[in-house]
C-alpha cells in the first residue's frame, strides 16, 4: 500500500515535469502555449502553477511511465491512464489538453486538470478520486495560498484554476477553487484551520451565484466569517481581469465583498417583484425570517434597520414584531 502510494506520486510529479516540459519545448506545446498567452497567463504564471500541454498523441505518457518501469495497472487505478476498451493495453488518459497539476497541501501533485483547446468535451476533464485524490478533501492552489492565509486570516474562494491563476497575478495570493464540485463540509473545515474569513469569489451566472447561496451556511457551520465578491453581467473572475485589468478587479471586486446577509437578501430578490405590493410583503417576511437566523441580537437589528429604511411603507416597529414571534416559534 504505501510503495503503491509512494510509486503513484513519483508518476504523477513524472507526469507534471513531462507535460511541462512538452509545453515549453516542442510545437504542439507552441500552440497550446499562444492559447494561454491569448487568455493571460504569461510565463512566469506557466511556470508558478507549473501548466503542461498533454499533445494529441495517444500514447506520449504511457510510453514514457512504462520505460521508466512504473506499473501501468497501477497507473491505471490511480487514474493516470486508461484502459484500452479493447485488445489491452493503455492510453493516455489526457489528450489535447492545457494540464493544470493539482497539488496536496504539502505540494505533492495529486491530480490534474485538464482544458481541451478544442471543441471536445467536457471543457475539463479532471483525474478521478483515487487514493492519492479525494476531491471533497481538495481545494486547488492550497499549497502555495496557505502561508498568506494564515497571514492575513483570509482566504478568497473561486471556483476554477483559471480565476485562481489570474487573481494572483493580481495580488490574490491568497485564492484558491473547488474545482467544478460543490463545497463540501471537509473544503469548509480546512479552509477554517487557515484562514478565519472567507471571500467567496464565484462566477457571476446563475451557476456561480446560486453556488455561493448555498456554500454560505457550509462555511459559517464551519466557524467561517463569510463576504461575497461579486461579479457583474455573468463575468467569472478570469473574464473580469482579462475586461478591466489587475486593479479593478481587486478595488472594484474583491475589496467590496458583502458580508453573508447582505449577499443573501440581494439573492433571494430575484424570486419577487418588489414593485408588487403583495410580493413586496412577502419579500420582507421572507427576508425577516432570514435575519431572524442570525446569532447576534446587535446583527439582526442592524440588518432589519436597512431593511426598513429600504421600504419605507413597512415600519421597523412592525418587522420588529414579526421577528420576535419568529424567534419564540423556534
Ligand atoms: P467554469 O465552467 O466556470 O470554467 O468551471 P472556467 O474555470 O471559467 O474555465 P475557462 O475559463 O473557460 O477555462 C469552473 C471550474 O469547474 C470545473 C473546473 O475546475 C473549472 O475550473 N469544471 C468545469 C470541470 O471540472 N469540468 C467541466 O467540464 C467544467
Ligand atoms: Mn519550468
Ligand atoms: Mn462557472
Ligand atoms: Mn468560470
Ligand atoms: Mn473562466
Amino acid at each position: 500500500q504505501q510503495r503503491e502510494k509512494a510509486d503513484l506520486l513519483k508518476a504523477y510529479d513524472f507526469a507534471a515535469k513531462l507535460y511541462h516540459f512538452i509545453l515549453n519545448n516542442t510545437d504542439q506545446g507552441k500552440a497550446a502555449k499562444s492559447y494561454l498567452v491569448s487568455r493571460g497567463i504569461s510565463d512566469k504564471l506557466i511556470e508558478t502553477f507549473q501548466i503542461g500541454y498533454a499533445p494529441a498523441m495517444w500514447d506520449t505518457l504511457v510510453q514514457q511511465l512504462e520505460k521508466r518501469g512504473f506499473s501501468l495497472p497501477l497507473m491505471e487505478r490511480g487514474g493516470l491512464i486508461s484502459a484500452r476498451h479493447e485488445g489491452g493495453g493503455y492510453v493516455d488518459k489526457f489528450r489535447e489538453r492545457i494540464m493544470f497539476p493539482i497539488y496536496d497541501a504539502t505540494g505533492k501533485t495529486i491530480a490534474f486538470g485538464g482544458r481541451s483547446t478544442g471543441d471536445a468535451q467536457p471543457k475539463y476533464l479532471n483525474s478521478p478520486e483515487s487514493f492519492l485524490f479525494n476531491k471533497s478533501r481538495t481545494v486547488y492552489n492550497l499549497h502555495q495560498a496557505r502561508p498568506h492565509m494564515r497571514k492575513t486570516q483570509q482566504v478568497v474562494l473561486f471556483e476554477g484554476y483559471v480565476d485562481v491563476i489570474k487573481a494572483w497575478e493580481a495580488g490574490v495570493s491568497n485564492g484558491v477553487a473547488t474545482m467544478g464540485t460543490a463545497l463540501t463540509k471537509e473544503h469548509a473545515a480546512l479552509l477554517n484551520r487557515n484562514a478565519d474569513k472567507v471571500v467567496i469569489c464565484y462566477d457571476g451566472d446563475n451557476a456561480g451565484q446560486s453556488a455561493a447561496f448555498k456554500s454560505i451556511p457550509i462555511l459559517e457551520e464551519a466557524g467561517c466569517q463569510v463576504t461575497v465578491a461579486m461579479l457583474p453581467d455573468g463575468k467569472d473572475p478570469d473574464e473580469y481581469v482579462s475586461t478591466y485589468g489587475f486593479d479593478r478587479f481587486v478595488r472594484e471586486i474583491i475589496e467590496p465583498a458583502v458580508p453573508s446577509m447582505k449577499y443573501k437578501l440581494l439573492y433571494i430578490r430575484k424570486n419577487f417583484k418588489l414593485h408588487e405590493e403583495g410580493d413586496r410583503l412577502r419579500y420582507l417576511q421572507t427576508a425577516v425570517r432570514m435575519i431572524a437566523d442570525l446569532a447576534s441580537t446587535m446583527e439582526r437589528d442592524h440588518y432589519l434597520k436597512q431593511l426598513a429604511s429600504e421600504f419605507p411603507d413597512s415600519s421597523y416597529e412592525s418587522m420588529k414584531l414579526d421577528m420576535h414571534e419568529i424567534l419564540l416559534q423556534s
